[in-house]
């Protein structure tokens, strides 16, 4: 497939001579992670909206699309999500076009007897093309189809081939990716073609299901009609002619049309047929509002947002949004690999797609704040992708973290994991915790002019932390055993929730709780933030120093399992990593009770972002400790998949050995990220900024003010803040290009400097050298054994070094 990049390229070759002005744009390919895993979507949405409009195809991205040429394509459908594992989520409402049948009765309409191929390129891949924005496919009917998107509406483009003297537009309801929908409803209008339509669907990461609303009209494009010349709703592969709604199709009450079918069929929705245009083309524009409170308030979507019908404006606006947001990062691209750039920008590109801004949407509540839905997952987001938008976007970040103070305020408990307004399942501890808490260090100065209440932002944060939640599965903590204990027991049950993966959550509840503290330590709330800097040491409880691993290495000391009573239980510290001699797969289990979710206790031994010089000092110094980071690697017990492994890279950074963190997250670079199809090792989730830190030499430290600092990508790359109205400028004064393999080049950092002056540490900026608008430069070397500086703040902050006091 074509990429924008490859067509942008093909104009700026032909407009030889004109200064190159540089868009972001062309530097985004959307199709990196379509296959193999990423679950990510490639279809026309704007920066965080509600509706993201897709193709979807058979095969295995959850977001619906798959770019390998031999699976079929089902339809074009409204929301989709990105990134994400679970089941396909919110393939909702899709619509088909349908060139040919012998009569409005005969044609085929369920998904089996109606998908169709793409034309291929001679390169035999499909003919699609992805830009932020836009999307546009070739299927083998001959059918051109194009799409675009404001905040709740889609608009579709449908070109029909001239031999096609009867195009036909479907609208799928009950097929959402999961086959899901119980209670569809249609309404035909005959005279103007309208249809509304709704159903209730199923969550795809949790319990709970959820209505949705759809309002489609027509419009010929170049031409003029004034409604369909046919209409019927369908049921199977029976279209009903004249029919106006699906009354006499399915027994209303009937609980699920899958399994529980009466006798018509599990595939429901409207079919219409339209004039053909003389000219010979027929284009049909098909306008899609959605909503999740009602059809009439779909239709008022539609009807506000794209009033104009304008498939250009529509595109236009959505690329200048997505160009205000992409443009505030400017990187010199001299001796660096175009598809460096590409990677840079498509992954900053989709730290943009979730969360979606549902406003207006949410049927739980009426409110003035902002709504925001679609979080996956906030164990996943909060470690890199929220300070990326501190960076950045800290308008966007302000009406997330409203919104998300909105939930807690009418649920009781920060959102974690939320798909259409129903939580889902939590992973880790209360991730939404060290979220509010990197907007409110970061901008605390600030919260009030974005509209964030100080007050309630830290009461969010206190219900998260002591208030337990009837079902801590999905929304809150194990609050009363972990204040009590200060770890999570693994023998005995709880009423509340399933008591597993309890040493795993046990360390995320001890960084939240540190999270926690840095908000009071500004609202200079003493007492509190002392009693929250205490909880966050709790990770020791979990600290067993006795286990080795049954595997000779020699390694002593690892995170373990507790019981009630004080004494451990043991789980073997290969166990869910790709050495377990057990093959133990460690995702969402009810009756677990080895203690640990998706990343093995090895790994989660290194978890403790908050006091990694405590760490270091219980594996036995810096030798030590710098032995075991490179077993860990030399071993695959790193996973860049699973979320507590993302650190891990630059770990070597606490133990003075900076170079090596350069090292270990250039190889991971190389290894697992690179612009193709399969270019992504895992569910995009926060992915997309993980990479972007990797390549812009920093790693965040969230709910803190420092960034941890390697080499960029980039000769220089810089970072504009639209609250400050201030740029940062980060150049490598030696760059002499990326090496292969991560290194074996220029690339260790061997002094910083700051506007100019020595800075404090060669290994980690603070946070006020971005607010202030600088410029930083770097000494890069070839020699690996450069260090974090002299000075008594050359290491990164841990609490037991007093680093954040
Ligand atoms: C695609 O659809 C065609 C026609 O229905 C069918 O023959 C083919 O097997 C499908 N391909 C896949 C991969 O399902
Ligand atoms: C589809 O076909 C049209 C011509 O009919 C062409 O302009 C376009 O580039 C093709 N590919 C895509 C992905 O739209
Ligand atoms: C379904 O609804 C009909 C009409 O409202 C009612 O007569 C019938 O008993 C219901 N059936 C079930 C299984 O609830
Ligand atoms: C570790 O082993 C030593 C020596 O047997 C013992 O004194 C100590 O209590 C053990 N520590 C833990 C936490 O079990
Ligand atoms: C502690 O609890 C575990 C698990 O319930 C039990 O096997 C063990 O015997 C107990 N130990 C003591 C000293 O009570
Ligand atoms: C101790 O750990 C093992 C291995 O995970 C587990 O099978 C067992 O149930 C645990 N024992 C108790 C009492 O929880
Ligand atoms: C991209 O990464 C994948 C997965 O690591 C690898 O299999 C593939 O060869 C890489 N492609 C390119 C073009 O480097
Ligand atoms: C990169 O690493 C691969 C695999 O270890 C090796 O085959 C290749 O020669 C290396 N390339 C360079 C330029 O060092
Ligand atoms: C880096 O560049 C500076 C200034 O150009 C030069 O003084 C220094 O020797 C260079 N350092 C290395 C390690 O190449």
């Amino acid at each position: 497939m074509k990429t924008c990049f490859q067509l942008l390229g093909l104009l700026a070759a032909a407009a030889v001579g004109s200064a190159a002005t540089f868009d972001p744009l062309s530097h985004v390919n959307l199709f990196i992670g379509t296959v193999n895993g990423g679950n990510t979507f490639p279809g026309a949405t704007i920066p965080h909206g509600m509706v993201k409009v897709g193709m979807d195809t058979d095969g295995d991205n959850f977001a619906g699309y798959d770019a390998r040429p031999e699976f079929n394509v089902t339809g074009f459908s409204q929301l989709h999500q990105s990134g994400t594992g679970g089941a396909v989520p919110l393939s909702n409402f899709k619509l088909f076009p349908v060139p040919e049948c012998p009569a409005f009765e005969q044609c085929l309409t369920t998904i089996a007897s109606r998908k169709t191929l793409r034309n291929l390129l001679p390169d035999g891949t499909p003919d699609d093309f992805a830009s932020p924005g836009y999307f546009s496919t070739n299927l083998s009917t001959g059918v051109r189809v194009e799409l675009a998107a404001t905040r709740r509406t889609g608009l579709h483009r449908y070109t029909f081939p001239s031999t096609s003297t009867v195009p036909r537009i479907l609208l799928d309801i009950t097929n959402d990716g999961q086959i899901s929908a119980i209670s569809p409803e249609l309404n035909i209008n005959p005279k103007t073609g309208r249809m509304t339509a709704s159903a209730n669907f199923a969550t795809s990461f949790g319990p709970g299901r959820y209505d949705a609303f759809a309002c489609v009209d027509f419009k010929g494009e170049g031409y003029t009609f004034s409604g369909p010349s046919e209409w019927g709703p369908y049921k199977i592969n029976y279209p009903d002619k004249n029919g106006v709604d699906l009354s006499q199709h399915y027994y209303r009450n009937h609980t699920d049309i899958k399994t529980n079918d009466p006798g018509w069929g599990s595939e429901h929705g409207g079919l219409l047929s339209f004039p053909q245009d003389n000219a010979g083309t027929t284009s049909i524009l098909a306008r899609v509002g959605i909503s999740f409170i009602s059809t009439a308030q779909a239709c008022r979507n539609a009807e506000e947002e794209i009033p104009d019908w304008d498939f250009a404006r529509v595109v236009e606006d959505s690329e200048d949004q997505w160009r205000d947001i992409l443009d505030r990062v400017q990187v010199d691209m001299e001796n660096v690999d175009p598809d460096t750039v590409t990677l840079l920008y498509s992954s900053l590109y989709r730290t943009h797609i979730v969360p979606g801004d549902y406003s207006g949407e949410n049927p739980g509540w009426k409110s003035s704040e902002p709504y925001y839905d679609a979080f996956y997952c906030n164990w996943d987001t909060y470690r890199t992708l929220f300070p990326l938008m501190s960076l950045h976007d800290p308008e966007n970040f302000a009406l997330i973290v409203r919104g998300m103070i909105d939930i807690q305020r009418h649920e009781g408990w920060l959102p974690e994991a939320r798909e259409a307004g129903k939580p889902q399942f939590i992973q880790g501890g209360s991730n939404g915790d060290p979220i509010l808490a990197e907007f409110f260090v970061k901008f605390s100065d600030h919260a009030a002019k974005l509209g964030v209440s100080a007050t309630d932002l830290y009461n969010a944060l206190l219900a998260d932390a002591e208030n337990q939640p009837p079902n801590w599965n999905l929304q809150g903590r194990q609050s009363d055993v972990w204040k009590e204990k200060g770890y999570i027991p693994s023998d005995t049950t709880y009423p509340g929730g399933a008591n597993t993966k309890q040493v795993s959550r046990a360390l995320e509840y001890a960084f939240d709780d540190f999270a926690i503290s840095q908000v009071a330590k500004i609202l200079g709330k003493t007492s509190d933030a002392k009693k929250y800097v205490s909880r966050a040491q709790n990770y020791f409880n979990s600290w067993n120093p006795n286990i080795t691993v049954p595997d000779g290495s020699g390694f002593t000391g690892f995170m373990q399992p507790k019981f009630a009573n004080g004494t451990w239980n043991f789980t073997d510290p290969r166990h869910c990593s790709v050495n377990d001699p057990l093959k133990a797969t460690c995702f969402l289990n009810a009756i677990r009770r080895d203690g640990f979710y998706e990343s093995s206790p090895i790994v989660y031994s290194q978890y403790v972002p908050q006091d990694t010089a405590h760490l270091i000092t219980l594996q036995g110094g810096n030798a030590q400790f710098i032995d075991r980071l490179n077993w860990i690697f030399d071993q695959n017990y790193f996973d860049s998949t699973d979320e507590p492994s993302q650190q891990i890279p630059f770990m070597y950074h606490y133990a003075n050995a900076p170079g090596l963190s350069t090292q270990r997250s250039r190889q991971i670079i190389s290894t697992w990220f690179n612009t193709s199809l399969i270019g992504l090792p895992g569910n995009d989730g926060a992915m997309g900024s993980y990479a972007f830190f990797y390549l812009a030499g920093m790693y965040p430290l969230p709910a803190t003010k420092q960034f941890l600092l390697s080499s960029p990508y980039f000769p220089q790359i810089s970072f504009y803040n639209p609250l400050f109205k201030k740029t940062t400028t980060i150049k490598s004064i030696n760059f002499t290009g990326n090496p292969v393999n991560g290194t074996g080049g220029n690339v260790f950092v061997k002094s910083v400097k700051v506007n100019g002056k020595p800075y404090k540490s060669n290994c980690y900026l603070e946070w006020d050298v971005f607010t202030t608008g600088s410029t930083v430069e770097l000494e890069l070397t070839d020699d690996i054994n450069v260090n974090c500086g002299t000075g008594k703040n050359a290491l990164p902050p841990s609490i037991s070094t007093g680093g954040y006091n």
